[in-house]
């Protein structure tokens, strides 16, 4: 008995079975084309020559994509089986392509905003930068704030611009002009009325009121003392942070830039709101109606840690597949550019200057510990040699409290270190975050600043970061400087900045292969994007940039600095 009702029970199971294999498939064509014994992708890329960023397959022709993620990749015949009725075929006639560019530090709306506002980078003389502001003005109603930025006065010979080049041409509106690098800002008469600014204001902690040989402020204001303007300028309204997502989206494809790390907004004490208004208000607002055009990996200020932490319980990292919710990010210093780089020795031009420390470390410190206790990725603005040694100090004392694990902390922008300093960066395993292209403007001042023998040392230490095993991840710090992976990859082979017969610092000069790595698969291990971004590798989102160049030989020799076209998902995204 117990035979038969086992072999009665065998049947039915058997017929189960064979009416799956036999039936089931054919109710969708997925499973059709699996009973064929095939999968057809819906577009293939031929003929190309296809540089992966993937070590296990340098480089294909042929690359298959189904579903926004890739497939398949070979030659010709590794993925001709997956060519159906309905593959889009592009053949592309050996023009090389890369994975999508990842921007490791942008902040995405404000380069969307300045790109909306009077732009004064490249200016090159006080009258264009008139000319420029004039302008401007005219387009004002009276009271209106005009708002820009991008001056940098090693462009025009070293003067400063003042409230008094403003006054006699916005009399009527205030005016608000950040310095390239945002560490400092030059405000009109009627700007430092508006936010009080007057002979007798105290310099805020961490910053400095700058004033004329009569005792006035100037209207020059470097890093916290910017807050005394900026909180009074009104909020852009919504539909311009709106607006600023999609300017800035557009204007980062046209870059092949197909993921950016958004570090927000955060540059004052007052600015921490934005980042989670932003959140909400602006990427999951354009989520929600299908609008997002390149993916975001989002930083928050560190000071909203337990909020970022609860956001993550809820509902982990990926809010969706455009949407990345990443770490919390803090400063430890200013910038170069506006002498506010914490160094171990003084300024060179300059002896009783050392730079600010921008955050007190006391709390600094405890928030990291605390952030990296609750899982949190961290990333640390830090500049100078000193700032860098602190922080990486303080990194390394919060893993001896917390214990080891993947945490991937980040120093962002790492630019000026002792030489002993370079190689901590892979033993401890702290992520360089670093931006190539602001070797261009700070070339011309290194010496000036730093001295000869510190000029010639510490800055951009990319190769010697490289040597100590870090894994390096590039990025533009746009709207600081222009978002072009392409530029920066190539002012980090030749390390030549403008007027530069001989590169700065060529032993610190890195290979094609690691430049394109830094802004390609490193920099999504640097964001824990890694499993799905950052190479061509089967299962990955097919995120991908076209260039002009006909073959690897031409793009190495001359890497071009703009791409053809740009995909993401698989799908043509510019132009
Ligand atoms: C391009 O790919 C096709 C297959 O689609 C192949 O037949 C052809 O020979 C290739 N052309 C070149 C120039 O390699
Ligand atoms: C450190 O941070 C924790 C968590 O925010 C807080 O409870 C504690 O009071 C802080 N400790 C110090 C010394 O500030």
């Amino acid at each position: 008995m117990a035979f038969g009702k086992n072999l009665a029970f065998f049947l039915a199971a058997a017929g189960v079975a064979l009416f799956a294999i036999v039936f089931l498939p054919s109710f969708d064509p997925f499973w059709s084309s699996w009973r064929k014994g095939r999968q057809v992708a819906e577009m293939v890329v031929l003929n190309a020559t296809i540089y992966t960023s993937d070590a296990s397959l340098p480089f294909a022709e042929a690359m298959a994509v189904r579903d926004g993620r890739i497939l398949r990749l070979g030659d010709y015949s590794t993925i001709q089986d997956l060519i159906g009725d309905g593959t889009h075929k592009l053949n592309y006639n050996g023009n090389v392509v890369l994975p999508g560019f990842i921007d490791s530090h942008v902040h995405l709306i404000l380069g969307g905003l300045q790109l909306m506002r009077v732009q004064l980078g490249g200016i090159r003389n006080k009258e264009d930068f008139l000319a420029k502001v004039k302008e401007a003005v005219k387009e004002k109603t009276p009271g209106q704030w005009l708002l820009g930025g991008g001056w940098n006065i090693d462009l025009w010979g070293g003067d400063y611009p003042e409230a008094s080049w403003l006054d006699d041409i916005s009399p009527q509106n205030p005016v608000w002009l950040s310095r390239m690098d945002r560490h400092m800002g030059v405000a009109n008469s009627l700007a430092l009325k508006i936010s009080g600014i007057r002979r007798d204001t105290p310099d805020p902690a961490g910053g400095i009121i700058l004033k004329n040989s009569d005792g006035e402020p100037n209207g020059l204001l470097v890093d916290s003392a910017m807050e005394l303007v900026l909180n009074t300028i009104p909020e852009e309204s919504l539909e311009e942070r709106r607006e600023a997502l999609f300017v800035a989206s557009r204007h980062a494809l046209t870059r092949g830039v197909t993921t950016v790390v958004d570090m927000g907004r955060f540059f004052t004490a007052a600015s921490v709101e934005d980042s989670w208004l932003d959140l909400s208000e602006v990427y999951q607002w354009a989520d929600s109606l299908g609008k997002m055009m390149i993916r975001v990996c989002l930083f928050f200020p560190m000071p909203t840690w337990s909020r970022l932490t609860e956001l993550i319980r809820d509902m982990g990292h990926r809010l969706s597949e455009w949407i990345h919710v990443g770490g919390v990010k803090d400063f430890a210093d200013g910038s170069l550019g506006s002498n506010s780089a914490l160094l171990h020795e003084a300024y060179e031009d300059n002896p009783i200057n050392y730079g600010i420390q921008i955050v007190d470390f006391d709390w600094l410190s405890n928030a990291t510990l605390h952030s990296d206790m609750s899982g949190l990725q961290v990333a640390i603005h830090a500049i100078g040699d000193k700032a860098n040694d602190m922080v990486l100090d303080m990194y390394s004392s919060v893993v001896s409290i917390n214990g080891m694990r993947d945490r991937r902390f980040r120093i962002e922008h790492a630019q000026h270190l002792l030489p002993s300093t370079a190689p901590r960066f892979g033993q401890e395993m702290v992520i360089p975050s670093v931006q190539p292209d602001h070797m261009l403007d700070d070339a011309a001042t290194a010496e000036k600043k730093l001295g000869i023998k510190r000029a010639h040392q510490g800055p951009y230490m990319f190769q010697s970061l490289l040597d100590g095993g870090a894994r390096l991840a590039f990025g533009s710090d746009w709207p600081v400087t222009d978002i072009n992976p392409l530029k920066a990859i190539k002012t980090a082979i030749y390390r030549k900045p403008p007027g530069f017969e001989h590169a700065w610092i060529p032993t610190e000069r890195i290979s094609l292969d690691d430049a394109l790595k830094a802004h390609t698969i490193s920099a999504a291990y640097a964001c824990f994007l890694d499993q799905e971004l950052g190479s061509l590798s089967p299962g990955k989102f097919a995120d991908f940039v076209v260039l002009p160049a006909n073959s690897w030989t031409e793009f190495a020799e001359n890497p071009s600095n703009f791409v053809s076209a740009t995909f993401v998902n698989g799908k043509q995204a510019y132009p």
